[in-house]
C-alpha cells in the first residue's frame, strides 16, 4: 500500500551538496507497524518527509494506495496528503490558545469536513484517556497529555498512514512507555499503517518491520521483526 522506489534526495548544490538519501527501496503493507532507526544525521527525517509528501525527492517514487505521488502537482499533493496521512512530531505542536478539543478537530476544519468531527474527537480523546482534559487550553496540560492529544489530532482525518518523528523524544520514560503502548494499540484497533522514526528501538518492543538507515542508505534491508 506504500511503496518507495529508488528514492534519492540531494540537498543543495555544488560545494554544499549533501546526498541525504540514495537507493532507498521498501514496501509497507496496510496495518503494519514499522520503525525507521539509525544514528543522528543518517537520513531518517529526510526519509519520513519524503514518505509524508512534505518535500519532494530528487529521484525515485513514493506510491501510496496505488497513486504515484511524484506525478501530482502541488495542489493535488496537499489534498492527497491531508486525506491520506497523519503526522505526529517530537513536540506536540498544539496551538496553545486553543483547547485540546479545538486542536484535535483543527485538521477537519481545514479540510472543510467539520460535521461530526467534535463527537469523533471526544470519542478518540476518551480512547487515549484524555476525557477530563478536552476543554483545557493546550498549554495547561502535561507534555505526555499534549502528545496524546497530538496523536488524536493525527488520527481525526482517518489517515491510511500515520507518520511520527521521534514521538517519545521529548517525554519522560513513563509518558514515553504510555505513548508507545497507545500507538501500538491504535495500530491494532484501527488497522492503520504506522511509520515511526526513533532513536530508541528497544522502547517499541516487537514490531512488524524495521528499516535501519546509515549514511542515507538502508543497511539492514527490510528486516522483518519476527525473523530469527
Ligand atoms: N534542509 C536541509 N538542507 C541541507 N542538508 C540537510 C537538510 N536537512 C537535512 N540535511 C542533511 O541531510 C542528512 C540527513 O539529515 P536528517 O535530518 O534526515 O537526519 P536524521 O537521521 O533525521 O538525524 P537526527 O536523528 O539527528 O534527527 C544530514 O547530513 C543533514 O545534515
Ligand atoms: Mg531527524
Amino acid at each position: 500500500m506504500l511503496e518507495v522506489l529508488n528514492l534519492e534526495k540531494t540537498y543543495g548544490e555544488g560545494e554544499t551538496k549533501v546526498k541525504a538519501l540514495q537507493n532507498i527501496n521498501f514496501t509497507v503493507r496496510r496495518g503494519e507497524f514499522m520503525l525507521i532507526v539509525g544514528s543522528s544525521g543518517s537520513g531518517k527525517t529526510t526519509l519520513l518527509n519524503m514518505i509524508g509528501l512534505l518535500d519532494r525527492p530528487t529521484r525515485g517514487k513514493v506510491i501510496i494506495d496505488g497513486v504515484d505521488t511524484t506525478a501530482l502537482n502541488d495542489n493535488d499533493l496537499s489534498a492527497f496528503r491531508n486525506s491520506k496521512l497523519g503526522f505526529i512530531f517530537q513536540f506536540s505542536n498544539l496551538l496553545p490558545d486553543l483547547t485540546v478539543l479545538e486542536n484535535v478537530v483543527l485538521p477537519r476544519k481545514i479540510q472543510g469536513t467539520l460535521a461530526g468531527a467534535e463527537d469523533e474527537a471526544r470519542q478518540l480523546l476518551k480512547t487515549v484517556g484524555l476525557e477530563s482534559q478536552v476543554d483545557k487550553f493546550a498549554n495547561k496540560v502535561s507534555g505526555g497529555q499534549a502528545q496524546r492529544a497530538a496523536i488524536t489530532r493525527s488520527l481525526i482525518n482517518k489517515p491510511a498512514v500515520v507518520l511520527a518523528d521521534e514521538p517519545t523524544g521529548s517525554l519522560d520514560s513513563v509518558s514515553a512507555e504510555m505513548t508507545v503502548q497507545l500507538l501500538k494499540s491504535l495500530n491494532r484497533k484501527l488497522n492503520q499503517t504506522f511509520i515511526i522514526v526513533t532513536h530508541d528501538r528497544p522502547q517499541f518492543g516487537d514490531v512488524d518491520k524495521i528499516i535501519t538507515v546509515k549514511d542515507g542508505r538502508i543497511v539492514e534491508g527490510e528486516l522483518e521483526a519476527n525473523q530469527p
